[in-house]
């Protein structure tokens, strides 16, 4: 693949592994940092890949040096790396005041490779299957709501639907008074962080939780709103035993009794961290996919009128030519800890963060020619996309653990949303794009319409 290196630089001996940085802007870091905000598309980084080409070091008031990758074969590079070099749980960190200091999330190393291990399981196999009974019930939920004849944002609609779908299938609650006041605790504590400029708010976070006076703070009461019922619950279901834990099909059961090699099991604030690690990491990415889907395809109308037909493989690739154009998370992060890192010639010193912009990467046209239109013909070759050009749910050992359930999820509720209603954009142009936190949201939430009630379920 071609790739647009200006000035590769020989590759250095084992001997000589002094830091080599790879070039980057010399504009001051406040100048830096407003060409990463403003606008909602990525015109600061594309001017710069244009200039130095496809690794590049940035400074931002947030970051005094790190280094972002836009070449698919230096992403294969960083993702093959060894994870205790390559540390994305501190890349992660800003997270820990919401998700937990032991979440899968920000552990590095093996306590994060024991993590995943004891995770990974619930998320294969027959699980699934009751997964797809759950998303369809909680689709026909939703559409059920949906008013006639007046515009409504689906953006909201599908957050409602994948919390929903988390509670069921991760959780293992039935539908119910108990769900409903989980469910309830729980978007009160991310409905602040999926505000636009949240990020502030993620960035403060450390300090205002990591002090009990300020506990009064809405953020952290939400939070202890949430540990409450959670911890109630996992002294609940410890108390049914084994046996009747065994029996049932969701997550948090199958955590409850997962054992490492040792015997291990997950102790109740390790479980605590993971549920809302499935829960932060589950429930907003995926409805924020579903949203620009419905976006894409209402504003596309000869892909719409081929998912009218519902054919699993059309619809599949539906999804995930969205999540290429319209990729959730704008990036992923590595800091490099011990060894220096080599990099396409470079070597990248400890301390420094490597980023493969996913945002940018997906729209090169070397490897998705025409890459701003919509086509999912692109994943129905022989030859698709791999797993170093697509990347939507990040790669290597810290690829999404939820990107087969995510992409089920969407698949489901496409069909099911094309199946019963008949939806129309309000607005002749797609969605614009802003950054909320962590996600990259469509700005007015997708309008539409339906102009008749939908088919029955
Ligand atoms: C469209 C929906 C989703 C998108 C775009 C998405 C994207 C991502 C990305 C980019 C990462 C970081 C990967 C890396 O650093 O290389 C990640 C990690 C993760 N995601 Fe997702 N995700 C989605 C849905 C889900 C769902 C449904 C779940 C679970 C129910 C989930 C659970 C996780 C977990 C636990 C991790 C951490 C993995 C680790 O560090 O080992 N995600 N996701």
């Amino acid at each position: 693949m071609a790739t647009l290196h200006r000035t590769a630089p020989p590759a250095p001996t084992q001997a000589a592994l002094e830091p080599r940085m790879p070039p980057g802007p010399r504009l001051p870091r406040i100048l830096q940092t407003a060409g990463f905000m403003l606008g909602s598309s990525p015109w600061f980084i594309d001017a710069c890949r244009r200039r130095f080409g496809d690794v590049v070091t940035f400074r931002t008031l947030f970051d005094s040096r790190f280094v972002m990758v836009f070449d698919p074969a230096l992403v294969k590079e960083l993702f093959q790396g060894p994870g205790e070099q390559l540390r994305a749980g501190e890349a992660n960190a800003m997270l820990g005041p919401v998700v937990g200091e032991r979440s899968v999330l920000l552990l590095d190393g093996s306590e994060h490779l024991r993590h995943r291990r004891l995770m990974l399981p619930p998320f294969h196999g027959r699980r699934m299957q009751t997964f797809a009974e759950a998303i369809r019930r909680s689709a026909d939920l939703e559409i059920d709501a949906w008013p006639v004849g007046e515009a409504f944002a689906l953006l909201p609609s599908m957050q409602s639907l994948t919390l929903r779908v988390i509670m069921q299938a991760v959780f293992g609650y039935e539908p119910g008074p108990a769900e409903e006041e989980l469910r309830r605790r729980v978007r009160a504590m991310v409905e602040p962080l999926a505000r636009p400029r949240s990020l502030a708010l993620l960035a403060a976070m450390p300090m205002l939780v990591g002090r009990e006076a300020r506990l009064n703070d809405r953020f952290a009461s939400a939070r202890r709103g949430v540990d409450e019922v959670l911890f109630a619950e996992i002294a609940r279901r410890r108390a049914l035993g084994d046996e009747a834990l065994a029996d049932k099909d969701d997550v948090f059961s199958a955590l409850l009794l997962a054992e490492d090699e040792e015997g291990r099991r997950l102790s109740d604030g390790e479980v605590r961290d993971e549920l809302i690690t499935l829960l932060l990491a589950g429930h907003e990415t995926t409805a924020t996919g579903l949203a620009w889907c419905f976006d894409l395809v209402l504003h596309t109308p000869a892909v719409h009128a081929q998912a009218l037909q519902r054919d699993e493989p059309y619809l599949d690739a539906v999804v995930k030519e969205t999540l290429r154009i319209r990729p959730v998370i704008p990036g992923v992060g590595r800091v490099v800890r011990g060894e220096p890192f080599r990099l396409g010639g470079y070597v990248i010193p400890p301390g420094v963060e490597i980023n493969p912009s996913i945002r940018v990467i997906h729209r090169r046209e070397d490897v998705y020619p025409d890459a701003g239109a919509f086509r999912p013909e692109r994943f129905l070759v022989e030859d698709p996309p791999d797993t170093y050009s697509w990347i939507p749910f990040g790669g290597g050992l810290r690829r999404c653990l939820g990107a087969s359930f995510a992409l089920l999820e969407m698949r489901i509720v496409l069909s099911r949303v094309l199946e019963r209603a008949a939806l129309r954009a309000t607005s002749p142009e797609p969605a614009k794009t802003q950054f909320r936190a962590i996600t990259l949201a469509p700005r007015d939430g997708v309008q539409v319409v339906q102009d008749r009630p939908p088919a029955a379920a």
